[in-house]
């Protein structure tokens, strides 16, 4: 069934964070949240990388900035363009100074950039018709890991079906070292009381048990690919 396609402004956003999303999963704590697995993937990455300093372009409600800041290994700057986003990142983390409101088109979003060694997006590309004109704002040289889904949603404007649709869009524009793929878990909430509650309803319908123990397949169940490179273009130019 065709999904009726939401505009793509910050109202759009303010409204979905507003309400918490599906089975309220942008306030959920960052472990019990279905995103998990792909943020912790992301942090493994930036470990593995070296990075010391991000910059999240989306940050939606904070959930990996919470992460990252709980690691204690980077510091840390985000935005995105819903104000009730940052809202809710600055109530999460209790650190109103690290977020900002600005679009991700716009290259006053990229004013400091230069101060950070790793770009990181996750799940903002594809709600942006323009995601190639955002990636050319992304100053030259930096790390940057960015995720995008492999299913579609009234807030996404493309989805991938493979790691070479992936790359076959964002290689012109990146240096792509890897494209990983995480698993989304089928339930929106991962803490125990609510996964042992799904179990036990579910304990009578054999299909439905596999995919909530975590053997549903990647195009029923979803997945994330995680790209990991360098940005090539060249951005904003730094103010010295
Ligand atoms: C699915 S949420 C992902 C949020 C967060 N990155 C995460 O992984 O939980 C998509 C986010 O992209 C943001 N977004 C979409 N278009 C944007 C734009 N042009 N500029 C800044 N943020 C944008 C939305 O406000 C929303 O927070």
């Amino acid at each position: 069934m065709t999904q009726q396609k939401l505009p793509q402004n910050s109202s759009t956003y303010d409204v979905m964070f507003s309400e918490g999303g599906h089975d309220d999963v942008f306030r959920l704590p960052y472990r019990h949240s279905c995103y998990y697995p792909m943020f912790r993937r992301v942090e493994h990455l930036l470990r593995r990388s070296g990075s010391r300093s991000v910059l999240e372009v989306g940050c939606g409600t904070g959930a990996l900035a919470h992460l990252l800041l709980d690691t204690g290994r980077y510091s840390y700057k985000g935005f995105d363009f819903s104000i009730e986003a940052v809202k809710q990142a600055s109530e999460r983390t209790g650190r109103p100074d690290l977020f900002f409101a600005c679009d991700a088109r716009s290259p006053d979003a990229y004013a400091m950039a230069f101060d950070y060694d790793t770009i990181v997006c996750t799940e903002v590309l594809e709600h942006v018709d323009q995601d190639l004109d955002v990636i050319a704002l992304w100053p030259a040289g930096r790390r940057m890991i960015a995720t995008v889904p492999n299913f579609d949603s009234r807030y996404h404007v493309r989805f991938f079906r493979s790691p070479e649709e992936v790359a076959a869009r964002y290689a012109p524009a990146l240096d792509i070292e890897r494209i990983e793929t995480v698993k989304k878990p089928y339930s929106t909430n991962l803490s125990l009381r609510q996964r042992w509650r799904e179990i036990r309803w579910a304990r009578y319908k054999p299909k439905l048990l596999l995919k909530l123990l975590g053997f549903g397949r990647i195009d029923d169940v979803g997945c994330w690919f995680v790209v990991a490179g360098r940005t090539r273009n060249q951005g904003p130019k730094s103010v010295s």
